[in-house]
């Protein structure tokens, strides 16, 4: 059976969780196990410590709540990655847990996780979506360029304030769907 990582960047249940679900549970009718993550929620989350440790221990030596996360994203074939624009950025608690994909290269630098899997990037924004597209655009050269992803689908959505703004739109939940059917 597929398994599908969730990786929920905001600390509320908002437009990018709203996203992110419903490409999951389109990927979950289909079958797909399906494992969500609220960064948000973790503990005990450290930043990559920049120790360099993966480099020889093949994985990450850093024991925390992300530990398992780093674990399942290694077994899944599919990942979802969602996070709302923070000042142009992804949020705080998203690269928590990208800095840590360092660990998914080895010493050589090349990737020691399976290429082939499956991306589907969510970013939303609450004005236009200049910035929130070069979010998107980074995590996708990140995914594909660095761990051989195939990209599945790319959903970036501006004036996304309200929290329901996402999951009451129509057009934007079949959007979701549709990446989910891919996964
Ligand atoms: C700390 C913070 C910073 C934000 N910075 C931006 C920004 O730079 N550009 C923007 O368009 N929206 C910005 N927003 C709005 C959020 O990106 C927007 O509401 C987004 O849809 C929130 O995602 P969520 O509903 O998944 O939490 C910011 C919101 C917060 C709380």
């Amino acid at each position: 059976m597929a398994s599908t990582v969730v990786l929920l960047g905001s600390p509320r249940k908002g437009n990018s969780e709203g996203i992110a679900m419903a490409i999951a549970n389109e990927a979950k009718a289909k079958g797909n196990t399906i494992i969500e993550y609220r960064i948000n929620q973790l503990k005990n989350a450290k930043g990559c410590q920049s120790c360099y440790g993966c480099k020889k221990a093949g994985k990450c030596v850093v024991k925390d709540d992300i530990t398992q996360v780093l674990d399942d994203i290694r077994a899944a074939d599919s990942i979802i990655f969602a996070t709302p624009l923070y000042f142009g950025q992804p949020s705080a608690q998203f690269r928590l847990v990208q800095d840590r994909f360092f660990s998914f290269l080895g010493g050589d630098f090349k990737p020691n996780i399976a290429a082939g899997k499956k991306a589907a990037i969510v970013v939303t924004c609450g004005s236009g979506i200049d910035g929130a597209n070069k979010v998107a655009d980074e995590i996708e050269g990140m995914a594909k360029n660095f761990f051989g992803m195939q990209i599945a689908g790319k959903m970036v959505k501006g004036n996304m304030m309200a929290p329901d703004a996402a999951t009451s739109d129509a057009a934007i939940m079949a959007e979701a769907k549709a990446i989910g059917q891919k996964l």
